[in-house]
């Protein structure tokens, strides 16, 4: 296989629909309908959608739009707070486009701002982390911020990500500014050397 078809074929996601993943306090599930209330409720807020590269929600039909394209995609959960049963948020397991190498993917997320500072994403984003290595047996997982997020700089940071560099120029924004994408990645094996359970067969 050519190096273009190899790229191809890494882009094309080995999962239909990711499984449902408990952690303490949230219930990562695949996304419903239903959810697009929760989903207008924190996507409309100007504060979330454009330090993840996404303009606020306009209408609650924009949002339905997008649980529609998570639900065919099936690779993007949503963060269910288990004490209010509302979903708050969103993580992502996707193909990292940026990588060649086979089955790399890249995490991704967003919370409403009510449920900022509370440890939330890090404990979702940990859950989503362990599933990719432990069961998709990834080999590398990413994440990329742009340089002012500070927020999610702290959270890549508490994965164990290491700082590799800034890709810069690397984004459009939806108001059509530049931006520079700050760049992590976590190996499997680097993962393994760190984590308590012991790697599947
Ligand atoms: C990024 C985001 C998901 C973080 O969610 P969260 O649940 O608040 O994250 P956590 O509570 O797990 O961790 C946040 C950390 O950032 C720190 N933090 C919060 N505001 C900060 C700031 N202005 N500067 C530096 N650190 C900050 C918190 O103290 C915490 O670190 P700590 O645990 O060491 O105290 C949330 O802010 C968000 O949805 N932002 C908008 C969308 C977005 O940026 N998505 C990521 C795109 S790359």
């Amino acid at each position: 296989m050519n190096w273009f078809w190899r790229k191809w074929e890494n882009r094309k996601p080995t999962v239909s629909q990711y499984p449902t993943l408990q952690t303490e306090r949230l219930v990562l599930r695949m996304f419903d309908l239903c959810d697009t209330v929760d989903v207008f409720a924190y996507a409309q807020n100007p504060l979330v959608g454009p330090m993840a590269g996404w303009a606020p929600h306009k209408s609650i039909e924009e949002s339905r739009h997008v649980v529609q394209h998570f639900i065919q995609n099936g690779d993007v959960w949503a963060i269910v707070e288990k004490r209010s049963g509302r979903v708050i948020g969103s993580v992502g397991l996707h193909v990292d486009t940026k990588r060649a190498v086979e089955n790399a993917r890249m995490i991704g997320y967003a919370l409403g701002e009510h449920h900022w500072g509370q440890g939330y994403a890090t404990e979702a984003a940990k859950a989503v982390l362990r599933f990719a290595f432990e069961e998709l047996q990834c080999p590398v997982v990413s994440a990329y911020h742009f340089p002012k997020n500070a927020q999610s700089k702290r959270v890549i940071k508490k994965l164990g990500m290491t700082q590799e560099g800034t890709l810069r120029m690397a984004s459009v924004s939806p108001d059509g500014t530049v931006l520079d994408e700050v760049c992590y990645s976590i190996t499997r094996a680097e993962y393994l050397a760190h984590s308590d359970t012991p790697p599947k067969a």
